[in-house]
């Protein structure tokens, strides 16, 4: 069965199926452990048997461009990926379903998300989930050096 879990560092190198090829993941490891443990983020699995098939990672603090975030109040989501040979199924829909609804829980009204603007499938569940308003743009960082529009939903905004 799938299940939905925050995870701690320990279980990090699970991740390592879904990363994107060629990227250095000792080096990755560290930046994420350094921010994990300054409480800055929280990484969101899909699990199924015992493996983690999807991934969403959820920033408190920016890390790029100051629009990503408000303390309390805005979140900036990235990382999102799903395993290849389980693509287009809804996996990727169900997890961010299941991290909006738990921030919303705790108080959360708006979500950034950056995206590069030929991913197609990416924008289709984006814009589909209302993070329809344009509010930045950068040029990547260090671990996903490509530029991207950084799109808004802002639940307070939605009927
Ligand atoms: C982006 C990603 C996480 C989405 O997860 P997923 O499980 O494949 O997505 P889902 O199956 O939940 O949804 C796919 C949606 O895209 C639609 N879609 C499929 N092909 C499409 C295309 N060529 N153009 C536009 N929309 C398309 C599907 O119809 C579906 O939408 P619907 O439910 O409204 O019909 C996944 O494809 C992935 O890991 N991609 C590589 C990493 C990546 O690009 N991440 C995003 C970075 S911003």
């Amino acid at each position: 069965m799938d299940k939905f879990k925050c995870i701690s560092k320990d279980e990090f190198d699970k991740l390592k199926p879904l990363a994107p090829e060629g990227s250095d993941w000792e080096k990755y490891r560290k930046h994420v452990f350094e921010r994990m443990d300054n409480h800055e983020l929280d990484i969101f699995v899909l699990e199924r048997d015992s493996e983690f098939i999807a991934e969403l990672t959820v920033n408190y603090v920016n890390h790029d461009l100051e629009t990503e975030t408000i303390p309390n109040v805005r979140v900036y989501l990235e990382a999102f990926r799903v395993r290849k040979n389980l693509q287009k199924q809804g996996l990727g829909q169900k997890l961010i379903s299941f991290v909006i609804s738990y921030l919303k829980d705790r108080g959360y009204t708006e979500f950034t998300i950056g995206v590069e603007d030929d991913n197609k499938i990416a924008k289709h569940i984006y814009f589909k989930y209302g993070f329809t308003k344009e509010i930045d743009h950068g040029e990547g960082t260090e671990f996903d050096p490509s530029s991207y529009t950084l799109y808004l939903l802002d639940l307070k905004e939605k009927h």
